[in-house]
């Protein structure tokens, strides 16, 4: 079968790599790529948001899978488009996406079907958020609820922070419209882990755990970043943890989204704070975790292209997935700047001593090829993935891999999967 992938990250690069590992697959195609999936397969040069260009493309080329990676074409409602034409396609409809395009609507799911959350409240003035402000104290949370790349929450340390954060938000000049409704909310302690599952929008099948590095620096130190580099699986999801999520949080979720109408059918990332034995939802995205995809796909052992199919077909009862025992890390190795305003077109170097082995792979997102050499193009450039025995040995394996490519301006925190060995 033909399978086309849409998207451009790390995230897609991994996507494109697994799928093409399959013996059902002819040939993947990538909207619009990069240069990793390139090697891979074949980038058509199709922009995400191009629903028309992309449908017009699968029609054409007959392709029997199509698999989204990114949260725009969802929430854009690409899913219903491909439905209308018969076409099969992987990821959540655009009014199920709506849980990861709306912060607000998410939160007032979770107050409805009791999923655990940090208490909440939405404002679209100033004057009220403020005294909720003033009301809760600091440390809080300010989230423009709209999409806004991962980037759209604050963590006030005090109150002009606080203050600051919803007039930028409120006021449009941060995030435009995303900013036009502001999620405050309490500030939660614990350790997060991305607990992802694969749904029909009746069963519900858990990924393996992952954990996300959010902040730039080295300690969780730094402003929020896309994510700076993830592995699986998570120590801090004992098996009473898992067990707490699926039923507190993923159960509700997707029972109360066919409850509201909006049945979810793709792949549900909740992302979780643990605490203790408490679990609760920061957040909740339409599509796979980037960096998390990586690390995870690096683990799955069973053929990932029937598991995506049979979500498209909304029927995942006979799915079954394997996991290989060992860890996996994924470094990402960022553009100078990132992530603030960052450097592009810096030549990569030592790319390719980097990593065509089975257990070590370098996953490209933000990088561009002219005649034979590789450039920065965006602000996470590139994944740097490994599995090993154990998480140690992974997270060995990807900083050899690490050190051998450099460019000016490269940075990468150091301590990926250091959480995990701490257990
Ligand atoms: P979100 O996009 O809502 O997941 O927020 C991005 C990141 O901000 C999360 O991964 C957390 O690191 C942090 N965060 C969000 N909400 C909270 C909260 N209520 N308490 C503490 N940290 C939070
Ligand atoms: N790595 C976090 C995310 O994909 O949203």
């Amino acid at each position: 079968m033909n399978v086309l992938v849409i998207g451009s990250g790390g995230r897609e690069h991994a996507l494109v790599w697994k799928i093409a590992q399959s013996p059902l697959v002819e040939k993947v195609y990538c909207a619009p790529g990069n240069p990793g999936t390139a090697r891979l397969g074949e980038n058509v040069d199709i922009r995400v948001d191009d629903l028309p260009g992309l449908l017009d493309f699968a029609r054409r080329q007959k392709i029997d899978l199509t698999v989204v990676g990114p949260e725009l074409p969802l929430s854009l409602g690409v899913v219903d488009l491909f439905e209308e034409y018969g076409l099969k396609i992987f990821g959540a409809r655009r009014n199920a996406a709506f849980i990861e395009a709306s912060k607000a609507f998410a939160k007032e799911l979770m107050k409805k079907y009791q999923v655990p959350t940090a208490a909440y409240e939405v404002f679209t003035e100033v004057d009220p958020a403020v005294a909720f402000i003033d009301r809760i104290g600091t440390p809080i949370v300010i989230k423009a609820d709209g999409l806004a790349a991962g980037k759209g929450v604050v963590i006030a340390q005090d109150r002009d922070e606080a203050v600051q954060a919803v007039t930028d938000m409120l006021s449009g000049s941060a995030f435009g419209d995303a900013g036009a409704k502001v999620v405050i909310e309490e500030f939660l302690r614990g350790e997060e882990a991305s607990f992802l599952a694969f749904t029909d929008g009746k069963n519900i099948i858990p990924l393996a755990s992952a954990q996300d590095h959010k902040a730039v620096f080295d300690g969780d130190q730094g402003p929020n970043t896309g994510g700076m580099g993830a592995y699986s699986p998570a120590p801090v999801v004992t098996p009473a943890i898992h067990e707490k999520a699926m039923a507190e949080v993923m159960r509700r979720t997707v029972d109360g989204m066919a409850a509201e109408g909006r049945p979810y059918r793709g792949v549900l990332y909740a992302g979780l704070m643990i605490d203790g034995e408490s679990v609760k939802t920061l957040e909740f995205n339409a599509r796979f975790g980037d960096p998390e995809c990586q690390p995870l796909l690096m683990r799955l052992k069973s053929d990932i292209v029937p598991v995506l199919l049979a979500v498209a077909e909304g029927d995942i009862s006979n799915v079954r997935l394997e996991w290989h025992d060992e860890a996996s890390v994924c470094v990402v190795m960022a553009a100078g700047g990132y992530p603030g305003e960052y450097r592009k077109g810096d030549e990569i170097r030592g790319l390719d001593g980097g990593g065509a082995m089975d257990d070590l792979v370098v996953f490209h997102a933000g990088t561009t090829e002219k005649g034979g050499r590789y450039f920065t193009n965006g602000g996470r450039v590139l994944g740097v993935t490994a599995r090993g025995a154990t998480v140690k040995d992974a997270i060995d394996k990807a900083y050899q891999g690490v050190v051998a490519i450099e460019w000016d301006g490269a940075h990468y925190r150091r301590d990926i999967g250091r959480k995990a060995i701490g257990r």
